[in-house]
């Protein structure tokens, strides 16, 4: 197996690593590259970032505090528990706040979590869970305790672990004959034609098509049996799994979805390489666009001090003499400064403050919902710039 890399955004830092200035000089970075793993057709990282750097007590994203994600993972309770029996067991692994294991029973319900600070947080609401990483051992302890679950869900979680084989054969271990592992993540597709290259970070050691996870989950014993575009986190994919040997049926044409994936050219090398260079297209436009902001007098901030834009402003050498300060709801953020350009990071105000001409969406993905939210600011004639899919003043 050899990984050929088509892509290189630069030197990176940690994108959830929001510090105080303190800890400017003390800043690990590392080579961002991206290559296609010719045995699997997996798009990778070219160099893992150890999993305790990015993920341990002082972890940053809090999934509850956006109201899509709290009404998706509802939703996504109503339409998974269809497929349950009654009182099903269930397990998440990387429950974050516990915004998706709110919904389940307590007594019934476990979760896993190795950021302690959020992993305290499901224990106060009354859920076992494991403050460590998954592994194998971790599933026959689980096992061992609390015998096998229905449900094994886990989202924005799989991709970030580079041992793909060894997470799910831990995973084939602890579920029951016919149970359920759904597991959602960015699609390469989407990020494909959307250009959103800022799905690449530290945290997201590989970005799925369902033509690779497909071929890893068969040889750890486990068989795609749907597959749901998500519209969250800029475009993902819900894909459900069951063991090789169950006999349920889903109303679900994976060869269909596989022929799709193959016309797009999701482990093509050349239609990777194009897309390489149309990250480098996006970054001359977003430079350009916030210079001619700039010389024209306008005050530009970001909204949404988002891991995707850790990799943006770090790629582009976008720093604080381009856009002022970045607003955030997450109050872990607050007061501190973007990893690696350092732009500081302040409470977000309940409305745009008023001197503010355009906002850089860090968050793009919930642009629907911040135009709701900042009515006043699009009224007084406010503008938003994205990048998705092309750089635009809009
Ligand atoms: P995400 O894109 O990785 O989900 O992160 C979204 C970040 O944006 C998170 O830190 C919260 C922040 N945010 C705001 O500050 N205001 C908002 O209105 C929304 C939707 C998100």
């Amino acid at each position: 197996m050899s990984v050929i890399k088509f892509l290189d955004l630069g030197s990176q830092p940690i994108a959830n690593g929001f510090l105080n200035k303190e800890n400017f000089d003390k800043e690990f970075f590392f080579n961002l590259s991206v290559g296609l793993d010719d045995e699997t057709g997996l798009v990778t990282q070219m160099e893992y970032v150890s999993p305790d750097i990015m993920f341990n007590d002082s972890y940053a994203y809090r999934g509850s505090l956006s109201k899509t994600m709290r009404d998706h993972f509802a939703e996504a309770k109503k339409r998974i528990s269809a497929y349950l029996p009654e009182n099903p067991k269930v397990l998440e692994i990387g429950s974050n706040d516990g915004v998706f294991v709110k919904n389940w029973n307590p007594a019934t319900t476990f979760a896993v979590e190795p950021c302690e600070n959020f992993a305290k947080e499901t224990i106060s609401l009354g859920y076992d869970t494991y403050s460590s990483f998954w592994s194998v051992e971790l599933a026959e302890n689980i096992k061992n305790t609390n015998g096998l679950m229905d449900l094994i869900f886990a989202a924005n979680c799989m991709c970030h672990i580079p041992d793909l084989d060894g997470t799910f054969k831990a995973v084939e271990s602890l579920l029951s004959d016919e149970g359920l592992f759904v597991f959602e993540d960015p699609s390469l597709i989407e990020m494909l034609s959307r250009n959103s290259y800022d799905q690449i970070y530290d945290e997201h050691a590989h970005i799925f098509s369902v033509t690779a996870v497909n071929k890893i989950l068969n040889r750890n014993g486990l068989k795609v049996v749907n597959v749901e575009p998500i519209s969250v986190h800029g475009g993902s994919n819900r894909i459900w799994a069951m063991k090789m040997s169950s006999q349920s049926k889903f109303l679900f044409d994976l060869e269909h979805f596989l022929t799709f994936e193959s016309l797009v050219g999701v482990d093509d090398l050349n239609i990777l390489s194009s897309f390489a260079e149309r990250v480098e297209g996006s970054k001359i436009a977003l430079i350009n666009l916030l210079q001619k902001l700039q010389d024209d007098g306008n005050k530009v901030i970001s909204y949404g001090a988002t891991s995707k834009s850790t990799t943006i402003f770090n790629y582009c050498g976008i720093d604080s003499s381009l856009i002022e300060y970045i607003t955030d709801t997450t109050p872990e953020k607050q007061g501190l400064y973007s990893p690696g350009t350092h732009i500081p990071i302040l409470k977000a105000p309940s409305q745009i403050e008023q001197d503010v001409d355009v906002a850089f969406l860090g968050a793009w993905n919930f642009e629907k919902e911040i135009r709701n939210k900042e009515n006043l600011f699009v009224e007084r004639g406010g503008k938003f710039i994205t990048h998705v899919p092309e750089v635009t003043l809009r």
